[in-house]
């Protein structure tokens, strides 16, 4: 189907979210939050906490407050200012459950069934996956498509749920004779940040769920943790490459120029100019340098935040009913057109 949104004459806005499951690393760092703080200064934007997404698998009810104030704590140490972008969470909106529903409505199971995410956590479980688990990218799209949001800055692992958002749109649009109600949102996925990979293995995903620490940089390591983890990240017998051609079949050293590139906010080019030839040792000791500055304001701003949970909740709330300033309409409006009793 197609992508464009060339017909769509609303205004421009940006969405995007994260999971209050687990502590964040580089790659959600570098992937989301990065843009994220970026993008407040050229549009609306809306960052949402998908707490409704994480219980999809069980979260204890006991610490499921505290993990959303974990990562609101993380948008705003990433410079995400909530005077200008909003800030909340997803169950405080009831636009996402209600629309979502409307959209199980409209998506097809055969579209579903592609989504390689799903199959991936899921394994040969699928049985004893949860049903919200399976339509976990239905609500991925209600939560866009309730704003009417436009860009959507993710990682790269969220490139084929954005196209099944896409797809929604277009088939809700198409079926109810509605051709530009909803646009269709566009991923910016860009950069050497968006898709991080593993510091013990290069050929798979940063991941919160990988179970050794050292594969990752946690948003909360101290200077020492970050510094010790590029020391010890997998590398090979060569040294640094002058090229990009040369990258090719290295995984693990693209992916530590990659890091270096979006840390530093220079391109993988220059980052070889400057260390070709290098051996690993020193390339890994100026790579620490640059973490470490670019990421110990962060851990060091982020625990400020969460020393002042209170302080969090007001801006989470306030935002939240902003939040429902804008979807309830939209979701009106939906209700209109699908043509309820009474709507
Ligand atoms: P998650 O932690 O899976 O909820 O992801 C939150 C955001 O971080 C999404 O936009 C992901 O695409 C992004 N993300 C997660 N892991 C990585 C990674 N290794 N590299 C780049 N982006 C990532
Ligand atoms: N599925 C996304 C992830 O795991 C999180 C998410 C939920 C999201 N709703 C969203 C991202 C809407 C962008 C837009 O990373």
């Amino acid at each position: 189907m197609t992508d464009s949104t060339t017909t769509y004459t609303g205004p421009e806005r940006v969405f995007s979210g994260v999971q209050p499951t687990g502590a964040l690393h580089l790659g959600n760092y570098l992937g989301a939050l990065k843009k994220f703080a970026l993008l407040q200064h050229d549009m609306e934007c809306i960052y949402c906490i998908v707490d409704l997404h994480a219980i999809t698998v069980f979260q204890d009810p006991k610490t499921l407050a505290d993990q959303t104030r974990h990562i609101a704590a993380a948008y705003l140490a990433s410079g995400v200012d909530p005077a200008k972008a909003l800030v909340y969470n997803q169950s405080a909106v009831r636009a996402h459950t209600e629309l979502a529903w409307y959209f199980n409505c409209v998506a097809r199971t055969g579209w579903v069934n592609r989504m390689t995410q799903f199959k991936d956590k899921v394994g040969k479980n699928a049985e004893k996956a949860s049903v919200g688990l399976y339509t976990y990218p239905v609500l991925q799209a209600a939560d866009i498509l309730a704003f009417k949001a436009t860009h959507v800055p993710v990682g790269e692992d969220q490139k084929q749920h954005l196209e099944l958002s896409r797809d929604i749109a277009q088939k809700f649009n198409n079926d109810f004779g509605v051709p530009n109600f909803f646009p269709h949102p566009k991923p910016l996925i860009d950069g050497p940040g968006a898709k991080v990979m593993s510091l013990r293995d290069g050929t798979k995903k940063m991941s919160k769920s990988d179970p050794s620490d050292a594969s990752r940089i946690n948003l909360t390591d101290d200077a020492d943790a970050i510094a010790k983890k590029i020391r010890k990240a997998k590398t090979d017998t060569g040294d640094v490459p002058a090229t990009m051609k040369e990258l090719e079949g290295r995984p693990d050293i693209a992916n530590l120029v990659g890091i270096y590139a979006a840390l530093a906010n220079i391109s993988e080019k220059d980052v070889l100019a400057q260390h070709a030839g290098s051996q690993f040792g020193p390339f890994k000791a100026a790579l620490a340098d640059v973490a470490v500055e670019a990421m110990a304001p962060i851990t060091d701003l982020m625990s400020r935040y969460l020393a002042d949970p209170d302080e969090l909740d007001r801006i989470l709330s306030k935002a939240g009913d902003k939040a429902a300033e804008i979807a309830d309409p939209i979701v009106a409006d939906v209700r209109k057109i699908i043509g309820f009793r009474g709507a």
